[in-house]
């Protein structure tokens, strides 16, 4: 793995971070990238922090030319950055739900579109989506989040058959819940009428004690570093418990209204 290059996106909190660092622990030269990083740090133990706005083409192209005259075209990308914000679908501003997909859908899609020409010039490389169960289940109140990773499930199956020819693995890593999330990138929308309110308060908790009873991050960085070491790639990697893998099987085979019944059931709307 020693000299291996790898850029990721999200690095400054959470999965992206605890991946950025466990990724360097195993050998990998970490290119970082995040908003909050002003590119004067210096290397860390997570790689080296360089400015990334993934919602700016202009952002992504300077990351990308700093990135390859400091350490050479990368060997791997991985794509964590994200941001939620909680709301009633009926109510999500239109701005909030293209910032939302600006972030999870086109952030990954920028950065991939500028990655994979440097992979080509090595012969290959590997990329990975950073999913979640709610790209393959929802949650309620996270419509914009549960639409942007589904559609990120979508794009990154596409991307997976046209690339296999060309030396490009893609891989779609999908977590349950861990603790240690920003509170910075989970916001929620500022006016919420009455019908939803008391829902949305409800739920919020659900979803605040799932996360804060969520799996230790760190064990998820040395876990993707691990499989990331490996020649050929999954296509898919889920880190979740065995109640969340229970929760979307059930998701899968459930009649549907059921399986409504079920969800509306453990967050209570
Ligand atoms: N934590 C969980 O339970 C969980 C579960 C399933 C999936 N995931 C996925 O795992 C990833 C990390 O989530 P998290 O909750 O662990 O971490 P988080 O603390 O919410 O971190 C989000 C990261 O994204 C970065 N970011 C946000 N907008 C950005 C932008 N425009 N350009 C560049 N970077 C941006 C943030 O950095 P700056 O603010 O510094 O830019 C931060 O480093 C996400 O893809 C998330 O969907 C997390």
């Amino acid at each position: 793995m020693e000299g291996r290059v790898v850029w990721v996106s999200g690095a400054s909190s959470g999965l992206g971070h605890a991946a950025a660092k466990a990724l360097k622990k195993s050998g990998w030269r970490v290119i970082a990238g995040a908003r909050s990083f002003t590119g004067d740090e210096g290397e860390a133990d997570f790689g080296l922090p360089l400015p990334l706005d993934v919602r700016d083409e202009a952002s992504v192209d300077a990351f990308c030319t700093s990135a390859c005259s400091l350490a050479g075209p990368p060997d791997a990308l991985v794509n964590a950055a994200a941001i939620l914000t909680l709301g009633p679908a009926e109510e999500i501003p239109a701005e909030e739900m293209m910032a939302v997909m600006d972030t999870v859908l086109l952030g990954a899609v920028r950065l991939t579109r500028a990655a994979l020409p440097k992979m080509r010039e090595k012969g290959g490389g590997k990329i990975v989506m950073f999913s979640s169960l709610n790209g393959l289940m929802p949650t309620p109140y996270q419509g914009a989040y549960v639409a942007a990773k589904h559609a990120l499930e979508g794009f990154s199956q596409c991307l997976m058959l046209e690339t296999r020819g060309q030396g490009i693995q893609v891989m779609l890593v999908e977590p349950g819940d861990h603790a240690g999330g920003s509170k910075r990138c989970r916001g929620r929308i500022a006016s919420v009428s009455p019908l939803y309110r008391e829902s949305l308060e409800r739920v919020s908790r659900t979803i605040a004690r799932d996360e804060a009873r969520g799996q230790d991050p760190d064990r998820f960085g040395r876990r993707l570093a691990r499989v990331m070491g490996r020649d050929r790639l999954p296509a898919r990697l889920k880190v979740a418990t065995l109640k969340e893998r229970t929760a979307l099987m059930l998701h899968i085979i459930l009649p549907g209204r059921l399986n409504q019944w079920i969800l509306a059931d453990h967050y209570k709307v």
